[in-house]
């Protein structure tokens, strides 16, 4: 990302959702396509790494970055890169995609397959917080995506990851809690969960699990002295999160402007650039 700071950047990509532009026939274009627990989104870029297009659905095809329902998946993202398409008024060929840290070849291969079962061949693997880096342009520090499924913690030396650490708790976890207290389904607690007008009522029940993302996160910083923890990953949007963050690791907490959008958008940042 040449020209913008990080968070005119991802306000750029969100508004990339909904005030699409078109592109010129040659102009090389860079997509990323993340496959997420809780979502999928599909984000492509000038070629000058302006947004576009981008694309979403919520879907639960993958769990704790492995796909476990590929025709649901494949079929996502083709409908997500129809949507894109026909915003831009070209064909998109290749994109980028990103594994958690420590994905296994095999379920590494799953991934390509489903964006290339959907149309789309895979220019470039990024490690997620790789692709996130891409976006926050940390040297040395601790990046930590909060997302659907899990808390992973990514330490930067000189611009590259050096330790990672992740456990199974994230959003999906608060929306359960949630679920729990109000004897309502996930859907329900979900909505609940993601509308502002409840972020104090659902601060002081979801603030165990909220700990308990602190602990990894110290966890993960074991051995790693750090001046900041950089939070990303939509759980990393809760109201609240930063104080616990903080309270338990002890450090300045520091959440991305649009934290569900930096790894998708660090994908496509981290593309090959393609043309026709
Ligand atoms: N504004 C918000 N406030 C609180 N939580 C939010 C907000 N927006 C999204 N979330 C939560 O963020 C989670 C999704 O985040 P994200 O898209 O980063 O996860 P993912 O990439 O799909 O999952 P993972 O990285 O674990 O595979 C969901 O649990 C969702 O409920
Ligand atoms: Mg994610």
């Amino acid at each position: 990302m040449a020209t913008l700071k990080p968070d005119d950047f991802l306000d750029e990509v969100e508004k990339s959702f909904v005030r699409r532009r078109k592109c010129d026939a040659r102009e090389p274009l860079k997509t990323g396509l993340d496959l997420g627990t809780a979502s999928v989104v599909l984000v492509t870029l000038d070629s000058e790494g302006r947004p576009l297009a981008a694309a979403q659905r919520q879907a639960r095809v993958v769990r704790d970055g492995l796909v476990v329902d590929f025709s649901a998946a494949r079929a996502l993202v083709e409908e997500l890169k129809g949507e894109v398409e026909e915003a831009i008024g070209r064909e998109l060929r290749e994109t980028a995609i990103a594994i958690p840290p420590g994905t296994s070849e095999r379920d590494t291969a799953t991934h390509r397959y489903v964006a290339s079962g959907a149309g789309l061949e895979v220019s470039r693997v990024l490690d997620e917080p790789e692709a996130a880096n891409l976006v926050l342009g940390l040297a040395n520090g601790a990046i930590v995506d909060i997302g659907g499924g899990t808390t992973g913690v990514a330490i930067l030396k000189d611009g590259r990851v050096i330790h990672t650490f992740d456990e199974a708790t994230g959003g999906t976890h608060l929306t359960l809690v949630l679920a729990g207290h109000y004897g309502i389904s996930f859907e329900e607690a979900e909505a609940f969960k993601l509308d502002p007008a409840n972020r104090r009522k659902i601060l002081p029940l979801v603030a165990p699990v909220l700990q308990k993302i602190g602990t990894i996160i110290r966890r993960g910083l074991e051995n790693y002295p750090v001046d900041t923890v950089h939070l990303v990953g939509g759980t990393a949007a809760t109201a609240g999160i930063e104080k616990i963050v903080g309270l338990e690791t002890a450090l300045p907490v520091k959440v991305s402007s649009r934290p569900i959008l930096a790894t998708p958008a660090g994908i496509a940042l981290g593309a090959l650039p393609a043309g026709d």
